[in-house]
């Protein structure tokens, strides 16, 4: 029965030095997270918003097809040809760009309310009808056509 009283004096010891283990274990493992926190936190923000080369070049092109959908879709060419196609109510409007006055503003201004360029007009106008973007792209496709 000496073994076991020798056994019980050393289990405070023991118990002492884990503790102190355990004190050093999770002391580090709060300061490993501690970091890793404030590495992710830190992390610059690196989308910063990158201008687009190029845009302006590949932006008429598609502006002039957007245009001649919005042409399509609010039945110009029931009153207007282009290129033989559409009614025959209004003047044709194949080459319309190739008059020099015909710039796009010109065209947007006439499409808005042609009564400013002619106040007998009997053009409807489309000023509300067609928002400012579809009529750029119109614009852009009317003063293409030469
Ligand atoms: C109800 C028939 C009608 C509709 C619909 C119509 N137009 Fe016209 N448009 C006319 C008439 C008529 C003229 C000629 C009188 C004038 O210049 O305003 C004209 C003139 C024009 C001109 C001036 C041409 C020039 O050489 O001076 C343009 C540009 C034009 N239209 C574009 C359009 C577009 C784009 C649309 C569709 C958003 C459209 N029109 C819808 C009847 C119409």
């Amino acid at each position: 029965m000496k073994n076991t009283a020798q056994m019980k004096s050393y289990l405070p010891l023991f118990f002492g030095f884990a503790f102190i283990v355990l004190l050093i274990v999770a002391g580090c493992g709060s300061n490993a997270t501690g970091d890793a926190g404030t590495a992710q936190g830190s992390a610059p923000a690196s989308t910063a918003s990158t201008p687009q080369a190029g845009s302006v070049a590949a932006g008429s092109a598609t502006l002039i097809a957007d245009g001649q959908a919005v042409f399509a879709a609010n039945g110009c060419a029931n009153c207007h040809a282009v290129g033989g196609q559409g009614g025959s109510k209004a003047p044709h409007l194949t080459r319309v760009g190739a008059d020099a006055e015909h710039t796009p503003e010109w065209l947007i201004a006439h499409v808005k309310n042609p009564q400013v360029h002619k106040p007998d007009s009997r053009m409807p106008g489309f000023e509300g009808k067609i928002n400012d973007k579809d009529l750029e792209a119109l614009g852009a496709y009317l003063a293409s056509l030469k």
